[in-house]
């Protein structure tokens, strides 16, 4: 096992050293090469939640199995990524599996309720629950990381590989509150009542999260997108004291393993410029944000996620395509953007108008660098 995964590590970090020193337009994916800030033909394009329960195709195995089951079979989370990233024609794949997978090997048990997602049975509550947590068993994710190698047998350089994992903050409020939440009483209350306690449960997710993320990458991920769906439940203040600090210590430790890191939340438009002291290579900006002010409060030197309204995706062609543009526009063919929605696919999503997403990314944005070139050629 050791050797077929630091084979498949040295391969695919052979082929990032060689993919730096090509020049403009060569060598790798065009989601890795944007991912970058290197320059692409056109705007790469995937969606969040690609996958999941808008597709028939899911459906159809989800109808057979639990959500887990899927996620613990790599045959079966291998499929239903590489399908969906095929009847799409996406840049990426983005591994199925699920958020809250490494809560199981650390001793809290979850169950996912129909309608209702995660439910936590023993939530943490006490100091004494937080010691208990264990950090020694992320082995048993390892089936995420043999999901991710057949996607990428499968897919090689033609797609870009993205493994994921949850940020602290919004894992800790699904282990402390015990599901979703509304005003996260629980997770603020031990923030701020017990600091020590709070710090020391966001250590062991780090912990955890960083083998988490070396699996991933040893199997082939071109990057870990790391996401903190809640962060913006927290002030400015609240982010910066209790929870910046542990997630710039995970975006760096997963850096340090050679890939770049996307790091996404929602409604983080206040949130930005203290998510971009994470050092994060990315940042995934959620659809309230014009994606030109949210790249502006990033400022340069970081690559951008976004920002389609996922709900855009139910309005008529004519709309639909216009939003599509108005995302393009924003960009304005700066290198580092990746198209996407700014939250995940919902259930009831059209497919096709997915697929004409697609369609459109790819010919507007080609269109627009076809009319940057021949003005710089004008002048
Ligand atoms: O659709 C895909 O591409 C699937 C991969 C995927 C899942 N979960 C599978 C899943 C991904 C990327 C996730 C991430 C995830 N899980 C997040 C972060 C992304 C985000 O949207 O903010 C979060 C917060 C979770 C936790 C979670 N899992 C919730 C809140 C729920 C229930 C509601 C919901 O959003 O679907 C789940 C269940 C879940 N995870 C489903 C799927 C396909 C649906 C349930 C099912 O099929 O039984």
């Amino acid at each position: 096992m050791a050797t077929v995964n630091s084979s498949t590590l040295s391969a695919r970090t052979e082929k990032k050293a060689s993919l730096a020193s090509t020049g403009p337009l060569t060598g790798g994916s065009r989601f890795v090469r944007a991912l970058l800030r290197q320059p692409v033909d056109c705007t790469p394009v995937l969606f969040l939640r690609q996958a999941g329960r808008y597709m028939p195709e899911y459906q159809a195995v989800r109808r057979e199995h639990s959500l887990l089951e899927i996620c613990k079979q790599p045959a079966l989370a291998a499929e239903v990524t590489i399908t969906a990233a095929e009847k799409l024609d996406v840049d990426a794949a983005i591994i199925f599996a699920d958020l809250l997978l490494p809560l199981e090997p650390m001793g809290l048990d979850f169950t996912f309720q129909a309608g209702e997602g995660p439910v936590v049975h023993r939530p943490l509550r006490t100091a004494a629950d937080i010691d208990a947590l264990r950090t020694d068993r992320t082995e048993d994710l390892r089936y995420v990381a043999d999901a991710i190698e057949r996607v990428v047998a499968h897919f090689g350089d033609s797609k870009g590989m993205i493994g994921f994992c949850g940020a602290p903050f919004t894992l800790a409020s699904y282990m402390i509150e015990g599901g979703g939440s509304r005003n996260y009483i629980e997770t603020k209350r031990l923030m701020y009542s017990d600091t020590a306690a709070w710090n020391a449960l966001l250590e062991k997710l780090v912990a955890v999260l960083v083998d988490f993320a070396r699996q991933q990458i040893e199997a082939g991920a071109d990057t870990i997108q790391i996401f903190d769906s809640w962060a913006g439940a927290l002030s400015v203040t609240d982010y910066c004291e209790f929870v910046l600090p542990m997630t710039t210590t995970l975006v760096r430790r997963v850096q340090s393993l050679g890939v770049p890191v996307i790091y996404f939340g929602v409604d983080t438009a206040m949130l930005l410029p203290a998510m971009r002291e994470t050092g994060a290579d990315a940042i995934g900006l959620d659809w309230r944000t014009p994606l030109d002010a949210g790249w502006k409060a990033l400022g340069a030197g970081c690559a951008v996620q976004g920002n389609l309204d996922p709900i855009a995706l139910f309005a008529p062609e004519k709309i639909l395509r216009t939003r599509v543009a108005e995302v393009l526009h924003q960009a304005n063919g700066r290198a580092g953007h990746i198209f996407n929605v700014g939250h995940g696919i919902v259930p009831g999503t059209p497919v096709e108008n997915v697929q004409r997403v697609v369609r459109w990314v790819r010919e507007i944005s080609a269109e627009m660098a076809a009319q940057r070139s021949s003005q710089g050629g004008a002048r």
